[in-house]
């Protein structure tokens, strides 16, 4: 089994309108509402990779009643903590007739310390009885921002491998907890090393090997960076790859990182070699941005995607050390 945690779950509400009126009144024709956040969209993608999925985390409310009833029938089992305040929504209005996506994402519900305990116990339990563990997206107010190096440090006494998807200064702690494995996007680790991971518009791979190996030397033991259509650069012990895809795919981009995580956790519970690991991450994120929803893909558009990425190494293993 497969743990996700997410702490901070959202109820995704989308509108599509034909020509929004920012000044007055909007019909719109079409409304989705379903379960998200990143936790949630890892749970659900692991599912349709046939993964056995337990989702840990905190909810609360009408809005995380209503989030738990959308799980239904999903095959994802959930071992969810409730807090007196209210689960978040996320708001995506789309703008058919232009083409654009205006999003609007609710900050989450407070979180107290005994709320906070009660889901840490939760999860060491579930902890004892899965084969990795995911840490996925932002923490709610009142979860202290070291509150990943926790998770990571209690699931390595349970000797359980961490993946951690998240930004900030949950990216900073969480890191130096040595987890298995970070996901971080280009904007994530330019962000937290400081410096541009672009040139000329495209990703700057000598810049994202060098805060790559810094991640690693602080204590991440292997990181993949998505690089977005660019595919994705991993720095492991074990060597160095590039996964390259034809080129971009058109659709929605929101939640590729997602299918990402998904498919290096499946790879890793299943001990696939790294460039395999990769070539599915890779395949699998295209094939989500070709799907309309978050954390769903087509099974022809993912075999397509594993037909033409292309992972290749990158010099030398120690690469990362020599700027370490
Ligand atoms: N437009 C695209 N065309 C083809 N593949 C894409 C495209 N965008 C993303 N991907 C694939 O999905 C992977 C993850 O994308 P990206 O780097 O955008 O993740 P992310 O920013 O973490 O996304 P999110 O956090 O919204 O889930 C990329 O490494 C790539 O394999
Ligand atoms: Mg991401």
């Amino acid at each position: 089994m497969i743990l996700v945690v997410t702490l901070n779950p959202a109820l995704d509400v989308t509108h599509e309108v034909d020509q929004v009126n920012w000044a007055g009144v909007n019909r719109p024709h079409r409304v989705h509402v379903r379960p998200g956040g990143k936790g949630v969209n890892v749970a659900r993608t692991l599912r349709a990779l046939g993964a056995e999925v337990t989702l840990a985390g905190l909810v609360g409310g009408g809005v995380g009643r209503e989030l738990v009833t959308g799980l239904d029938g999903s095959g994802i089992s959930t071992a969810l903590t409730w807090v007196c305040g209210e689960t978040r929504r996320t708001f995506a209005v789309v703008d058919t007739g232009r083409g654009d996506t205006a999003v609007f994402n609710e900050p989450g519900p407070p979180v107290s310390v005994g709320e906070y305990r009660e889901f840490f116990v939760t999860y060491e339990k579930a902890l004892a009885s899965c084969a990795a563990v995911v840490l996925s997206g932002s923490l709610p107010p009142g979860v202290p921002a070291d509150a990943y190096a926790d998770l990571i440090a209690a699931a390595a006494q349970a000797s359980v491998p961490a993946i951690l998807d998240a930004s900030g200064a949950a990216l900073a702690h969480g890191v130096a907890a040595g987890p298995a494995l970070v996901k971080p996007n280009l904007a994530e680790l330019g962000e937290v090393s400081d410096q541009s991971m672009e040139r000329a518009g495209q990703p700057d791979a000598d810049a994202v090997v060098t805060a790559a190996g810094r991640l690693l030397a602080a204590g991440a033991r292997a990181a993949v960076v998505s690089l977005g259509w660019h595919g994705l650069l991993a720095i492991t012990p074990d060597g160095n790859w590039r996964a390259s895809q034809a080129g971009p795919v058109a659709g929605n981009p929101t939640g590729a990182g997602d299918a990402v995580v998904a498919a290096l956790a499946h790879g890793l519970v299943r001990r696939q070699d790294w460039p395999e690991r990769l070539r599915h991450a890779a395949a699998l994120g295209a094939a989500t941005v070709a799907a309309s929803a978050a954390g769903e893909f087509g099974a022809e558009d993912y075999r397509r995607q594993l037909a033409e990425v292309q992972v290749t190494g990158l010099p030398g293993p120690d690469v990362w050390r020599e700027d370490g």
